[in-house]
């Protein structure tokens, strides 16, 4: 079998450990070319051509992990538009222009993955998908942002906003500009994409009520998490109180958890690494696997209303 041409756009956190894995990994797959925006990067692959991130779409596969909006919206339409597999980690793509993408591979028969999207390595896409098929959610419920978890822990240990917050940039869990986290954007986009594979209709980030932690305060001892939560008609993402005994509760560092509650009142419940290079990497590998193996998936697809 001729080896699938993957053309990376992204040599981050993410793109080097995903180009680690292509390398290692057991897929008949192979980089042709990765494309950065600093071509003199000295820590660049080897034997893989480097160029712009247009080179990259003559590939059989596309994977973007450059992250954006603008950019990543010309290369998905056009990589979708000529019927070319798009494969993403881009949840600010998704949970803004995603309606219109799936749109565009369905008219054009092309794959539009995500699977690294929400919940880094843990698959929540995937287990929110495979429970949609029966049509029998009601309601997501979960911690979907370390940054946020880590910051609410500190606090609820004693620290004041500030100082949990630049703990957690200390320790790596928060960005030197923290905003997309605390005001709850992250937490919003990814909720906003669990509820369109959910209720087969695309939601956009727009249409989640969020209010971050920049306000929060925490009483000594309680436990206080951003939550994510929605059902049908209402998407929300706030800070809430917790029982300790809410098993959203005991969540703690980069651990991600999801709940999904079915008609009946039976939940399913998943946690785990939210983020970070290798864990996130695997799961753009295994949408990759899916492409190898024939399939031609489109994350929302024929489900737009
Ligand atoms: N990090 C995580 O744990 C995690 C988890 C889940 C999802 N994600 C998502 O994965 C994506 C990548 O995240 P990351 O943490 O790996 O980011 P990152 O470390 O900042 O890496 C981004 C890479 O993309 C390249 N790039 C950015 N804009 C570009 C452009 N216009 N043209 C060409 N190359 C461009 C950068 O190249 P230069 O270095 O040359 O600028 C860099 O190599 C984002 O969408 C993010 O939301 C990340």
């Amino acid at each position: 079998m001729d080896r699938l041409r993957i053309g990376l756009i992204g040599w981050g956190t993410v793109g080097s450990a995903f180009g680690e894995l292509v390398r290692e990994g057991p897929l008949p797959v192979e980089l042709a070319i990765v494309a950065v925006r600093d071509r003199s990067r000295t820590d660049l692959p080897r034997g893989v051509a480097i160029g712009a991130p247009e080179d990259a779409l003559e590939a059989d596969i596309v994977v973007e992990l450059a992250g954006g909006l603008d950019g990543p919206l010309a290369w998905a339409r056009a990589t979708l538009d000529r019927g070319t597999p798009y494969v993403t980690a881009n949840k600010a793509l998704l949970a803004t222009h995603g309606g219109e993408l799936a749109e565009l591979a369905e008219r054009r028969v092309a794959a539009l993955l995500a699977s690294a999207s929400v919940g880094g390595g843990t698959p929540m896409i995937e287990t929110v998908t495979h429970m949609a098929a029966a049509g029998q959610i009601v309601r997501l419920r979960g911690l979907l942002n370390a940054t946020t978890t880590f910051i609410l822990s500190a606090m609820g240990a004693g620290n004041d906003y500030e100082s949990a917050l630049a703990e957690a940039q200390a320790a790596g869990y928060a960005e030197a500009d923290p905003s997309f986290d605390v005001e709850g954007r992250d937490a919003a986009q990814k909720l906003a994409i669990l509820a369109s594979v959910a209720w087969r209709r695309w939601r956009p980030e727009a249409d989640v009520e969020t209010t971050g932690i920049t306000q929060t305060t925490v009483e000594p001892g309680r436990v206080v998490r951003l939550v994510a939560d929605g059902d049908q008609q209402h998407l929300r993402v706030a800070p809430a109180v917790l029982d300790e005994r809410d098993p959203l509760a005991v969540v703690v560092g980069v651990e991600s958890m999801l709940e999904i509650v079915s008609r009946d009142g039976s939940t399913v419940r998943i946690s785990g690494p939210g983020a970070g290079g290798r864990a996130t990497a695997g799961a753009v590998y295994a949408d990759v696997a899916r492409l190898v193996a024939g399939e031609r998936p489109i994350l929302f697809g024929g489900r737009i209303g």
